[in-house]
């Protein structure tokens, strides 16, 4: 089966960077990216391609060879539908805020209303592909409805699951480790339809790199892969609180640890807390699967990832007060960095918006610096909160651009993410701006916590005995 034409739904983080690596690779398709938020399609087509709306590194370069040749984006969805021969399905399913599944399961409405508008536009046969993270068995749901309100129309359903992670998405398309398709390869037409992404895909991954297996493997180990990682960086920070207080240097210890090669060494970066739009949905989604099987075991042992994640960004707030004197009311604490992590402008759960809101709420005046992330962005993850009103929210937290002015009179600095700018900053000169003594909560102990103690600083880093000069290492503080 030849592709000529394919349509995504949705130009998010995921449908953006993954349409545009595909229309680069194969410049004989047509890739429309389709979606019903006007103001992201318009920025997606901004003629100065720096203004598109998703910031990775590597991506504006690749849009700005495809764009216009065979990568197109547009807010007409019916249309895109019509002409596509595959349709990429790349839309939010956040956790569920309503109603039974509350707070765990997965919000499907959007990939329902998606099938359903497919289900009304196609007027020939069409392979649809599952690249939203879903919960297993999705594929059977979309498969009844395309079915059930089409016009004689076939659907082949894929599952093929987006491992990209954020701030290397475009290096991940570009070289994957692996791409997963599910699909039903009992069929004839369900393997001609595996064979057309694989052919895909083979434009520029070697034939090795591309698995195929049944729908519901592929489904649950996009899931299960989530999960793991998540784990790792659970089990880290879990070690960094006791490392406090015994005394042992967590990043030894993971690098002790990593140099075993069943183990290895990624993913053991001890943090204030793992954020983005994927580990904690998928989990939850997870606990919520199994949970609906009688599985409780396996609910709660997966479960206690994020009950670990919650502790870690609670304790680091939590910490700050305690060093500040236990109270934080009325004193200036500067945040440097709010994105979930580096190179992205994604904020999605970000550790950084529950540690400003427990710090709000022990009245601290906060004073926020991000290098991608946009003021309206940092106001609409707190209001989303909902801890106080939008105007207390305004006025107990500001948004600077420019992180020399974010830390002059701070009497701590808390560092969220691990911009390597941060690395680079003239941190005496911070030092001498601020009110003393003067604290830095190195939150991914990024910083050179010698050269700061050095300074003046108190340095209180994940994983390690609080820092100062020439009293090193001192016990902890217990909060
Ligand atoms: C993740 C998966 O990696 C990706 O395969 C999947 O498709 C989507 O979810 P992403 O959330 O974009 O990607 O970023 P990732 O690099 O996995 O980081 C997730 C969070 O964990 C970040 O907040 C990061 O700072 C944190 N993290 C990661 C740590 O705290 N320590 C680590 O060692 C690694
Ligand atoms: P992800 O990280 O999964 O890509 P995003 O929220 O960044 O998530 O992107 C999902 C996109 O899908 C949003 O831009 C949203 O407007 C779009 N979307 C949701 N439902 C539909 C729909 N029915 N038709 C078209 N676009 C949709």
């Amino acid at each position: 089966m030849k592709i000529t034409n394919i349509c995504c739904i949705g130009a998010g983080y995921v449908g953006g960077p993954t349409m545009a690596v595909i229309a680069q690779k194969c410049p004989e398709i047509n890739v429309t990216v389709v979606d019903i938020n006007e103001a992201r399609i318009a920025a997606w087509n901004d003629e100065d391609v720096e203004n598109i709306p998703i910031y990775e590194p590597g991506l504006s370069e690749v849009v700005k060879e495809a764009r216009g040749r065979n990568l197109f984006f547009s807010t007409d969805v019916d249309a895109a539908i019509d002409k596509a021969d595959m349709i990429f399905i790349s839309v939010n399913t956040p956790t569920k805020t309503y109603g039974i599944g509350k707070g765990m399961a997965a919000d499907l409405k959007w990939i329902e209303l998606c099938a359903r508008q497919i289900a009304r536009v196609s007027k020939n046969d069409k392979i649809v592909v599952e690249k939203s993270t879903l919960p297993v068995r999705t594929a059977e749901a979309l498969k009844s409805i395309l079915d059930n309100t089409g016009n004689g129309v076939n659907f082949q359903i894929l599952s093929n699951p987006e491992f990209l992670a954020e701030g290397t998405a475009v290096e991940d398309l570009q070289n994957a480790d692996r791409v997963l398709i599910g699909g039903d390869s009992t069929t004839a037409a369900g393997q001609d339809a595996i064979q057309a992404l694989v052919h895909i895909y083979n434009h520029w991954l070697p034939k090795e790199r591309v698995l195929t297996t049944n729908v519901w493997s592929s489904e649950l180990s996009k899931l299960t892969a989530n999960a793991f990682l998540a784990q790792r960086v659970s089990s880290i920070n879990a070690m960094s609180e006791l490392c406090e207080k015994t005394g042992a240097d967590v990043n030894e210890v993971a690098r002790a640890i990593g140099m075993d090669s069943r183990i290895g060494p990624k993913f053991l970066k001890s943090s204030v807390g793992f954020g983005g739009s994927c580990f904690q949905k998928d989990i939850l989604n997870l606990v919520y699967i199994a949970k609906s099987y009688g599985l409780n075991e396996v609910a709660d042992y997966w479960e206690q990832v994020i009950i670990m994640n919650d502790h870690q960004k609670r304790r680091f707030a939590a910490n700050i007060v305690s060093n500040l004197y236990n109270t934080v009311a009325g004193k200036k604490i500067a945040l440097l960095g709010w994105a979930f992590k580096k190179d992205t402008n994604d904020t999605r759960e970000t550790a950084a918006m529950y540690v400003a809101d427990y710090l709000l709420n022990e009245q601290a005046e906060i004073v926020v610096y991000d290098p991608k992330v946009k003021v309206e962005q940092i106001y609409a993850d707190l209001d989303y909160l909902g801890s106080r009103s939008r105007e207390e929210n305004r006025k107990l937290l500001t948004v600077v651009n420019e992180p020399y002015e974010a830390c002059r009179d701070a009497h701590a600095i808390a560092v969220m993410t691990e911009w390597d700018e941060f690395r680079t900053y003239d941190w005496e000169r911070i030092y001498d701006c601020m009110l003393k003594p003067a604290f830095i909560f190195d939150g991914r102990n990024i910083l050179n916590i010698k050269e700061l103690a050095n300074y003046g600083f108190n340095i209180s880093s994940i994983g390690l005995p609080p820092f100062r000069k020439e009293k090193e290492p001192q016990k902890s503080i217990v909060i």
